[in-house]
């Protein structure tokens, strides 16, 4: 297992559309998913997707296990190793959120997102996957599975007043790196 480097905004690899894992349960699959693991926990992240690390895959993997300490208001969501994933929004509801972003590392903005959906798809070992989820969990996969498309959260955002750099926004929070 290895720390990888994460790919910051600008980078042309970021902006590209995935290619599907075709392959599950494999040598290289798995040392992927390890690889990210390390990746992520090393900076307390909640979510990151293969092509951050450079990796062409739709894969992502999030989850916070038990309480984050980057996201300490939020509720725990499960470890998760997500392949090939579909989101489906359930009703039209949006919530707007603070996201970051380990690709867009010292900033923070309100972002909107379903407020409920479904998603599907395979853990590594090839087995499906389908959850309705809302809340943190929710905004988090979808901000995952965008790196699949390409998509990076400032491109979401709608009101620029309110994205910038963590220790501007939020100053009595300690600093982070991300
Ligand atoms: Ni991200």
């Amino acid at each position: 297992m290895a720390i990888q480097t994460i790919l910051k905004m600008g980078d042309p690899r970021l902006l590209r559309v995935a290619q599907p894992v075709t392959a599950f349960d494999t040598l290289e699959l798995h040392q992927l998913v390890a690889d990210m693991e390390e990746t992520m926990a090393s900076v307390n992240g909640a979510g990151l997707a293969a092509p951050q690390i450079g990796v062409d895959l739709r894969l992502v993997i999030f989850g916070t296990g038990q309480i984050n300490p980057r996201y300490p208001q939020y509720e725990p969501i499960p470890k998760t190793v997500l392949i090939n994933p579909t989101i489906t929004p359930l009703g039209d509801d949006e919530e707007e959120g603070w996201e970051g972003c380990l690709s867009v590392p010292g900033m923070r903005g309100v972002v909107p997102r379903w407020a409920r959906v479904r998603y599907t798809g395979f853990c590594v070992r090839g087995e499906a996957i389908d959850r309705t989820v809302d809340g943190f969990h929710a905004r988090v996969v979808q901000h995952e599975c965008d790196h699949l498309d390409g998509k990076l959260y400032p491109m979401r955002i709608r009101d620029f007043s309110r994205f910038g750099f963590n220790e501007v926004l939020f100053p009595g929070l300690p600093a982070e790196d991300d």
